[in-house]
């Protein structure tokens, strides 16, 4: 009888397991994502390695926003930003901008100023001109317009859409404009508008289709559509989430999951009951069996990955436990139900 010795059994085991990651799974089909913060790397060395090792692509989580990137009108720090951008290169991971023009995240001097619509015009443009030149080359996709549409579709008060606006006119002004804008600064970018509470439908989601068709009709410069997907165990649109991605894709548009992540209820010291927990994996494994039914669907990003580093216990009381790794970094059912359809997919290619 043929014995493999111990060692090569230990060795087969071994690239087996190594194999066995989001990112090695998803490869060739979808990208994988996080959002991501250079202070959790450089303070967390399991923050680090998980990253690097699980994930092909890495969106700053605030580092792009105009309120850090922007602390003055005539001064831009990228220093976060390009620490992010690099450790993406050393490891080999692509990486998603995250934001030209958002309502929030508007630095003080910018938003208590008083403006002219030259003003704002001028520094709308300048703003986008600067910072996606600055990343051309390194950002493969941008978030161009986040969260510009109310629940009822109409458009969001913001100090682009108000004050007095800077838009070319039409129903959709300034976001035109602002997508005009980066596809010159940097033709090779995807661009995207991104969006959430709209996954499942309703008057947002026919808001947002229907500037998709006005802009493909035009020729406005828009390759995608960004999916946020925050949701509880009570908001996941199952049901609807593939047809929806498909009416973009339909429109020769690409679909991102943009911030993926699932709250749950928790105690105390942040954990969550093992019942929800696995509520959650089947959540988690919702989005992504839609994401690889529809063609079209390129990536897959969750908000944060680990339940130690998440946004969602400092902006909802009670709540957490939302991410694929735990406050140890230990793979929750979440990552491994995740990890099972990645590998799926894979195999069946
Ligand atoms: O940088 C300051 C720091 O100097 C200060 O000491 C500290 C005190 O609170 O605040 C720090 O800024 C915080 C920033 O995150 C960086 O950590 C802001 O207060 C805080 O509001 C900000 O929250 C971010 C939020 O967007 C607003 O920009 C979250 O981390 C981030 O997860 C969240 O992400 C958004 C997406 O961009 C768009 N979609 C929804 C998603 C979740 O809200």
């Amino acid at each position: 009888m043929f014995v493999l010795p111990i060692a090569a059994v230990v060795c087969l085991l071994g690239t087996s397991s190594e194999a066995a990651t989001l990112r090695s799974a998803a490869h060739g089909r979808v990208h994988i994502g996080t959002a991501a913060k250079p202070g959790f790397i450089s303070e967390d060395g399991r923050y680090a390695t998980t990253l690097a090792r699980e994930f092909d692509q890495l969106e700053p989580e605030n580092e792009m926003k105009w309120s850090l990137l922007r602390p003055a009108r005539d001064r831009f720090d990228f220093a976060a930003a390009d620490e992010l951008v690099r450790f993406a290169k050393q490891n080999g991971m692509l990486v998603r901008g995250h934001t030209l023009l958002w309502y929030q995240a508007v630095p003080k001097w910018l938003g208590e100023g008083q403006w002219t619509w030259n003003d704002l015009s001028q520094l709308m443009a300048n703003h986008i001109q600067t910072v996606v030149r600055h990343f051309a080359g390194s950002v493969y996709a941008w978030d161009v317009v986040n969260e510009a549409f109310h629940p009822d579709g109409s458009l969001r008060s913001s100090i682009w859409y108000d004050s007095p606006g800077t838009g070319v006119g039409g129903p959709y002004g300034y976001i035109e404009r602002a997508f005009v804008l980066a596809h010159a600064a940097d033709p090779r970018a995807k661009l995207f508008y991104n969006d959430y509470a709209f996954e499942g439908g309703g008057p947002k989601f026919e808001a947002i289709l229907a500037m998709a068709r006005d802009f493909k009709k035009r020729g406005v410069p828009i390759n995608g559509i960004g999916f946020q997907c925050h949701f509880t165990l009570n908001s996941i649109p199952a049901a609807t989430l593939q047809k929806n991605m498909r009416a973009f894709t339909d429109l020769g548009l690409e679909v991102h999951i943009t911030e993926l992540d699932v709250r749950l209820p928790v105690d105390g010291t942040g954990h969550a009951t093992p019942q929800d927990l696995e509520r959650q994996a089947q959540m988690y494994g919702e989005v992504v069996r839609a994401c690889l039914a529809v063609r079209g669907c390129s990536a897959i990003q969750v908000w944060g990955f680990s339940d130690a580093r998440s946004w969602i216990p400092r902006f909802f009381s009670g709540q957490g436990a939302g991410t694929l790794f735990d406050q140890e970094f230990r793979p929750k059912p979440a990552y491994r139900l995740v990890l099972d359809l990645l590998t799926g997919a894979a195999a069946a290619r």
